[in-house]
């Protein structure tokens, strides 16, 4: 009876959240720019990555990426934990497509695992058990009508390419390129969004505070620049791959996926002001601005000149791009994708003479106590940032497309009353719609971070972010809807953020 009478009271909501929703698309249809209804061609999606869902690590032909040999080597570095099962979507991936339906979804980002479709990490052997699993999963969506959003590289080199040296080896960008063609021709028919690369500054730079463990003759300060240089080259070449041999026929488009927090002066002081412009250059502008303007940040190329030459080297620490290069990168995007977290306080800090991007930027960072902590120390709550985020790309960059491509609200719990979650994803919209209506900044899509529960490298299963608890103590790793999967799923429906 009880439950009767809760069913007859969602329904009678539900009708009434959709007459709203009619009534705000008239006035859509009118030219308004309503902030509590998104546009029925707004996608709202949510994405996972390989090596954080699939498990299956040596399974079928797949061979070692260098998460699989990082994990099970120095399991110590990410919380005792490995990838080796994760959340078993290599077996499960039916299950989360079904969970994707349950919750009305229409995209889903994934990545594709370079090792399970290439596993010596070059082209001369494709692994067609690896290819079939993505087609398996690609039919699966297809069936449910959920249009894909594919990266082919987040973050899990074959090991392979990381015994030649990963992303620091400048033949990295033909092993990627020859990667991308691969993947743009066996799925391209059917993937018509594609990110080449996710989040560079996060493995070149931000893997570090890991690897310097384990070789602490790494040579900090060059690394980080060299690989992002690549990255950016690889990128580049894949984008340009694509436009001459698969635009015609694919009709996709292509960009690659940058991580930006919101930067706020700590004062409004002109010299915080400056150091937080700072931080969005060398944090974004160090991958956006040879992309849109075919060369790196100038306060990028002054500074980490001097440092370098200050520090004894003969030749800056940043590579130069040749001028075929500039051309080569200059425009390469069809728009511009981002994935955001959380907001800073910058300020400048002391100089310390030793290479590195940490010193070369020379910012430091708090965040405000009034914020609400999340499963991850760094990931303080503060929803404002995204508009602000959105707004300074958008100035920076001649007013793109933007897509956000990751953003979410972890917890240590998974606990399924996940109120903390509805409000994180009820306020980040609520100031993307504001964004969008008062900014007039052309965001045209958002995936939540992350679908379901899964390994978050170096924290391994201790955070969580998903819309689907997985249950990681039992064998089958069940899933179940969190409450934040009901309230997305009603969001997607009626398109209305709840005031
Ligand atoms: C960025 C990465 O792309 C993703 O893999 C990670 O899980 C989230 N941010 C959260 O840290």
């Amino acid at each position: 009876m009880y439950r009767e009478t809760n069913f007859c009271i969602e329904r009678i909501i539900f009708c009434v959240l959709m007459l709203i929703s009619y009534y705000f698309n008239r006035l859509e249809a009118a030219d308004t720019c309503n902030t509590s209804i998104f546009p029925s061609t707004f996608k709202f999606g949510a994405g996972t990555s390989a090596f954080q869902i699939e498990g299956g690590w040596n399974e079928d032909g797949k061979s070692r990426s260098s998460w699989d040999w990082l994990s099970n080597t120095y399991s110590i570095y990410l919380n005792n934990a490995t990838g080796n099962v994760a959340s078993d979507s290599y077996h499960q991936y039916k299950q989360d497509v079904a969970s994707m339906v349950a919750m009305g979804l229409q995209n889903y980002k994934f990545s594709l695992s370079w090792s399970r479709i290439l596993p010596k990490g070059l082209n001369y052997s494709i692994n067609q058990a690896g290819v079939k699993y993505y087609h398996n999963l690609l039919d699966e969506l297809e069936a449910a009508g959920i249009e894909p959003l594919v990266t082919i590289y987040h973050w899990d080199t074959p090991y392979a390419l990381d015994l030649l040296g990963g992303w620091t080896n400048p033949k990295m960008v033909d092993y990627f390129v020859a990667y991308a063609d691969i993947a743009f021709s066996l799925f391209g028919d059917r993937v018509k969004l594609w990110a080449t690369i996710n989040e560079p500054k996060s493995f070149c730079e931000g893997i570090l505070s890991v690897l310097v463990n384990i070789f602490p003759e790494l040579p900090i300060g060059t690394y980080e620049y060299l690989c992002g240089h690549y990255a950016i080259l690889a990128h580049a070449k894949a984008y340009r791959l694509y436009k001459k041999k698969y635009q015609a026929t694919q009709q996709g488009r292509v960009s690659l996926i940058l991580n930006l927090s919101c930067n706020m002066g700590l004062t409004n002081s002109t010299a915080d002001q400056e150091a937080a412009e700072r931080k969005n250059l060398f944090e974004f502008g160090w991958f956006a601005h040879p992309i849109v303007y075919g060369d790196y940040p100038d306060i990028m190329q002054v500074v980490i000149a001097n440092n370098s030459a200050s520090q004894g080297f003969l030749i800056s620490r940043l590579p130069k791009f040749t001028s075929s290069e500039k051309l080569l990168i200059k425009g390469a995007y069809d728009f511009i994708m981002v994935n955001t977290y959380t907001s800073y306080m910058v300020t400048m800090a002391n100089y310390s003479n030793s290479p590195s991007y940490q010193n070369d930027l020379q910012t430091s960072t708090s965040q405000s106590s009034e914020w609400l902590s999340s499963g991850l120390s760094t990931l303080k709550v503060h929803p404002e940032g995204t508009r602000k985020v959105l707004k300074w790309i958008s100035d920076t960059y001649s007013s793109p497309e933007i897509i956000i491509t990751e953003n979410g609200f972890s917890d240590n719990t998974a606990i399924l009353n996940d109120t903390d979650r509805i409000r994180f994803i009820n306020a980040t919209l609520t100031n993307i719609r504001l964004s969008m209506c008062s900014d007039s900044v052309n965001v045209t899509g958002y995936f939540y971070w992350s679908l379901i529960d899964s390994m978050e490298w170096n924290n391994g299963y201790t955070v969580k972010f998903g819309l689907v608890q997985v249950d990681f103590d039992s064998e089958n790793r069940t899933r179940t809807l969190k409450d934040s999967a009901y309230y997305y799923k009603n969001l997607i429906q009626t398109r209305l953020i709840i005031g």
